[in-house]
C-alpha cells in the first residue's frame, strides 16, 4: 500500500489508475471501517482510503483533542484490507490557509445532530468535496452509521452535479447490536453493557411501525422514556423520510429511525431502516 501526505504526490499516484474508490475516514479505524474498504473493490481498479481527523467538524466543546490518533494500527489494517492508496495528509497539508470556502448544506444541516453539533454538517460537507477535488474518485462509500452525513454527501454530489456514485454500506454492529464507533472506547465497563439498548429501542420503533402503528410521536417519545428510565440523556429520537429527513407523510414511505443519546460522558449515535 502507498501513502501519501501531500496532495501534489498523491495526484501523481492516481494517474492512469482506471476507476478510482474512495473511502474517506478519521482513522482508529474498527470493523465498520473495513467493511466498507472491502465493499469498495468490488465498485473500481483502485481502492483509495483517506484519514484525517478534520478540525472543521468539531464544535469547540467536542472530543478533536481526545480524539483517539492510531496511524500505524490504521495502516495495517489497511494494507490487510487490500487498500491500493492511503492519503494522510496533515492539517498543513490540507489547510495551508484558512478554509473560508466552504459548503453551507440546505435545511438538513440544521436538524437531528446539526441541531446539536452547529457547523458539523459544513464541516464534514466541506471536508469531504475538497477530498473529492483531491482524490477525483469515480465512486465513494460512507457508512449508514452517519445516515444524515450519508444524505448530505449525497445530496451534495446530486445537486452539484459531481461525477461520484455515492454508496451507502451497511452498519456492522457487535454481537449484542451496539454499532461499532470510536467512541465505544470512551465507554466504561458498565456503560458498555448498557450501550445496545440504543439499537433495541430503534429496532422496537421500527417492529411497531411494521405492525401497524401509524402514531410516530407516539413510539419516539416511548424511546426516550425508556431510554431516560436507564440513565441516557437524550438529544432526539425522531422517525424521518429516508431522503430528506423531513417529517414523515404517512409510515408507508421509506422511513429511518434515528437516535442520538448519551452515555455519562459519551454521545452515541443509531438508526435503523424501516
Ligand atoms: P469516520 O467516523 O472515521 O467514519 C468513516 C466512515 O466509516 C463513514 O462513512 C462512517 O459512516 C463509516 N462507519 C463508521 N462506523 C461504521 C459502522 N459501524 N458500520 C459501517 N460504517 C461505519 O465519518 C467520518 O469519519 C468523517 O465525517 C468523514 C466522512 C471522514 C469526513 O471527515
Amino acid at each position: 500500500m502507498q501513502i501519501h501526505s501531500s496532495i501534489a504526490d498523491l495526484r501523481t499516484a492516481l494517474k492512469g489508475r482506471g476507476r478510482v474508490v474512495f473511502v474517506p475516514t478519521m482513522g482508529n479505524l474498527h470493523a465498520g471501517h473495513i467493511s466498507l474498504m472491502e465493499q469498495a473493490r468490488a465498485h473500481g481498479d483502485t481502492v483509495v482510503a483517506s484519514i484525517f481527523v478534520n478540525r472543521l467538524q468539531f464544535g469547540p466543546n467536542e472530543d478533536f483533542d481526545k480524539y483517539p490518533r492510531t496511524f500505524q494500527a490504521d495502516c495495517d489494517k489497511l494494507a490487510t484490507a487490500g487498500v491500493d492508496v492511503l492519503f494522510a495528509p496533515t492539517e498543513a497539508d490540507l489547510y495551508p490557509e484558512p478554509q473560508e470556502y466552504v459548503v453551507e448544506p440546505p435545511a438538513i444541516q440544521h436538524v437531528l445532530d446539526g441541531e446539536f453539533r452547529p457547523g458539523h454538517f459544513r464541516g464534514v460537507a466541506t471536508v469531504v468535496l475538497k477530498l473529492f477535488n483531491i482524490v477525483q474518485p469515480q465512486a465513494a462509500l460512507f457508512g449508514k452509521k452517519d445516515y444524515q452525513q450519508l444524505m448530505v454527501i449525497r445530496n451534495m454530489a446530486r445537486q452539484l452535479a459531481l461525477p461520484i456514485d455515492i454508496i451507502g454500506g451497511e452498519t456492522v454492529r457487535a454481537a449484542d447490536g451496539l454499532a461499532l464507533s470510536s467512541r465505544n472506547g470512551y465507554l466504561s465497563e458498565s456503560e458498555r453493557a448498557e450501550a445496545p439498548r440504543l439499537y433495541r429501542e430503534l429496532n422496537k420503533i421500527r417492529e411497531a411501525i411494521r405492525a401497524g402503528e401509524a402514531d410516530t410521536v407516539k413510539l419516539e417519545n416511548a424511546a426516550i422514556e425508556a431510554l431516560t428510565a436507564a440513565g441516557w440523556q437524550t438529544d432526539y429520537v425522531a422517525v424521518r423520510q429516508q431522503l430528506d429527513l423531513s417529517m414523515p407523510k404517512g409510515v408507508n414511505a421509506p422511513l429511518v429511525a434515528l437516535a442520538a443519546s448519551r452515555l455519562g460522558n459519551t454521545r452515541l449515535i443509531d438508526n435503523i431502516e424501516i
